[in-house]
């Protein structure tokens, strides 16, 4: 088979490491891909959200499967459109990648279907949002852009005057453009919170095993909002009851909403979850795995990924074809000094061998370049390292232990990744 991954991280690098081990895939393309991902696969000059460029691609390669994995690309429609040139994909449709692409959809969608998930108003006014805050006046209070904006829609006010600027900001100085024509001002939940990645057919859900990301940049959770400075699995927070709760109260309820609505599910749904002391809520749904959770879910996934994601697009998934190992996993997020704001690029990683690896570690590149000499840095986000162990404690040690042999100008890293899920 000649396979085709869209988007250029961590995850792909994950997802492309983990597709190889099945000897029919034969050929791995990459787009655009990474220094890394290089490595692993053939990278092709075509911008992720390409649509036309990427069906050109697929066409005249003989692509037979597609996995596409970012958010704007499902959002705006490449599944669909590979899907109508005939080529067989993993990942929503359009109309399916809405309940990451809107808020407001995904909210509507909870309230209808009782999927429980915090109060909430919607405003296309910002005046009509500042009214409805101050006659409210609780705080802390959530302000979400409607539509993607790269992680950074979200915004919690502490005071009016906070509310004030967020809304400003969102709604009339449009910094996440036409993604904030529409606001959710949303109550403010507590909790610790939870990602679970599912397997989606339409019909089935298949959750994977659980992990906790850490997104400030900063130790002790200070700092700005990032991708994700690392990832722990499974997340101890989540236990057998509580997922069985989830099961019966979420994940199928959501299942059944995408398909009562007209827009079944099938690829990766991740629930992004708070386990409130009402019980779990869903704070957000992404359409797509997550960076950098994929990372820590899928080197404990014992079955085979491509069969899954075939199983997925034939929708004959069952629950027998997901098995995860009782192992634990760690993932260190390296960053260059000064994300997720400015910092530098080009600077040369030492410490990895010629396949852009350290010994008894998995380096799942992000935002790296290669030349003739190695690889050097070329995004903030740019490299995790991935490590499994019997135990958390042991997955973190050797994560950390191997994280410290690499090293490139202006490296930072977080060091306290997972402490929380040790109990
Ligand atoms: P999101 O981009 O939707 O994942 O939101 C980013 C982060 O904001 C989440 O991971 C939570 O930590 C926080 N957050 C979002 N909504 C709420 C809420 N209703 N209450 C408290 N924290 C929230
Ligand atoms: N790590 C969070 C996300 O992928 O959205």
């Amino acid at each position: 088979m000649k396979i085709l991954v869209v988007g250029s991280g961590g995850r792909e690098h994950a997802i492309i490491k983990k597709l190889k081990e099945n000897p029919k895939a034969e050929k791995i393309y990459c787009a655009p891909g990474n220094g890394g991902i290089s490595v692993d696969a053939e990278c092709v000059p075509i911008k992720a959200t390409d649509i036309d460029g990427m069906v050109a691609f697929a066409k005249s390669n003989q692509i037979d499967f597609v996995v596409v994995t970012p958010d704007d690309p499902l959002v705006l429609g490449m599944v669909d459109a590979l899907n109508q040139a005939g080529i067989a994909t993993f990942g929503p449709t359009k109309q399916a990648a809405q309940i990451e692409g809107s808020k407001v959809f995904s909210k509507n969608l909870m309230k209808k279907y009782g999927i429980p998930t915090a109060d909430y108003q919607v405003f296309s006014d910002p005046k009509a949002a500042m009214d409805y805050i101050k006659s409210r006046g609780e705080y802390p209070v959530v302000i979400k852009a409607d539509g993607l904006a790269l992680g950074k829609g979200v915004l919690i006010a502490q005071n009016q005057q906070e509310a004030a600027d967020a809304v400003r900001k969102i709604m009339e100085d449009k910094a996440f453009g036409a993604s904030g024509n529409q606001v959710v001002v949303e109550e403010f939940l507590t909790g610790p919170e939870v990602s679970v990645l599912s397997f989606c057919d339409g019909e089935q859900v298949i959750p994977m095993v659980s992990s906790m990301d850490h997104k400030r940049a900063l130790d002790g959770d200070k700092g700005l909002n990032t991708g994700g400075m690392g990832t722990v699995a499974p997340n101890l927070c989540y236990t057998p009851e509580i997922a069985e709760t989830c099961m019966r109260t979420i994940f199928r309820p959501t299942m059944e909403a995408m398909k009562a609505e007209g827009c079944p599910f099938s690829g990766c749904l991740y629930f992004g979850l708070m386990l409130t002391p009402k019980g779990p809520y869903v704070i957000e749904y992404n359409c797509r795995f997550g960076d950098p959770e994929t990372q820590v879910v899928l080197p404990l996934l014992e079955s085979d990924l491509l069969e899954i994601m075939l199983a997925i697009y034939e929708k004959r998934l069952t629950p027998d074809m997901v098995r995860f190992s009782d192992r634990h996993a760690a993932c260190i997020v390296l960053a260059s000094g000064g994300y997720p704001e400015k910092y530098e690029t080009g600077k040369r990683i030492t410490g990895l061998d010629g396949q852009g690896q350290v010994d008894g570690a998995t380096v799942y590149h992000a935002g790296t370049k290669r030349d003739a000499e190695g690889f050097l840095t070329a995004g903030g986000r740019v490299m995790g390292v991935t490590c499994t162990g019997t135990d958390g404690r042991g997955a973190l040690q050797a994560a950390y232990q191997a994280a410290a042999k690499i090293q490139f100008e202006g490296i930072h890293f977080r060091h306290d990744i997972g402490a929380r899920n040790l109990g």
